[in-house]
């Protein structure tokens, strides 16, 4: 499983707190939308993710405080996935689109099967469940099962649920 989308924060040290039957990993919703805050090694942006899994698509609307390029600003990118495997960067201010084929589609509702879990910690006041996926995911979940952040490669990109 690709996760196509990164978003990036140092991570605090995960406190662990003993658990006598571990809880099973959150199960997204078939359909949501989440405004993510995107720090991929220092490069910020506001991220609206839309996520359909019926529709077989997923849209990240990305806001980047960095999308200057030559002096230029390319205004918003639109990075539209398809179950198919093929993801759109589309750029409506430049009249821009790129196809590319990824060779997988989107997450699954259920990608957090089999992840591990590693307790509880509180994020931002929220009392989160921590859970580690294919060595490189560790995700957050509030009680609610909301994200509350997703870290990739413990510094690379963290999103953080606004
Ligand atoms: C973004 O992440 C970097 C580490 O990669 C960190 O030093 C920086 O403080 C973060 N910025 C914000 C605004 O969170
Ligand atoms: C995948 O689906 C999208 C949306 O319908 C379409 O634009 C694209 O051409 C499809 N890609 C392939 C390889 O069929
Ligand atoms: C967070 O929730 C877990 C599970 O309900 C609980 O065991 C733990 O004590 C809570 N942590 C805090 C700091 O409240």
């Amino acid at each position: 499983m690709v996760l196509r989308v990164c978003v990036i924060f140092a991570c605090a040290p995960v406190a662990l707190s003993a658990q006598t039957a571990d809880p099973s990993p959150p199960i997204w919703p078939q359909t949501f939308h989440a405004t993510l805050f995107q720090n991929r090694s220092g490069n910020l942006a506001i991220v609206d993710l839309w996520y359909d899994w019926p529709g077989g698509r997923n849209l990240n609307l990305i806001h980047s405080q960095q999308d200057d390029q030559g002096g230029v600003n390319q205004g918003p990118l639109y990075d539209i996935e398809w179950q198919n495997g093929t993801t759109y960067y589309f750029r409506p201010m430049m009249q821009t689109c790129k196809p590319i084929e990824m060779g997988v589609g989107i997450l699954t509702p259920d990608w957090l099967n089999g992840a591990k879990y590693l307790g509880t910690e509180i994020v931002d006041l929220y009392n989160c469940t921590v859970w580690a996926k294919a060595n490189f995911i560790t995700y957050y979940a509030e009680v609610s099962h909301e994200i509350l952040r997703v870290t990739i490669l413990e510094t690379l990109a963290t999103f953080l649920n606004l």
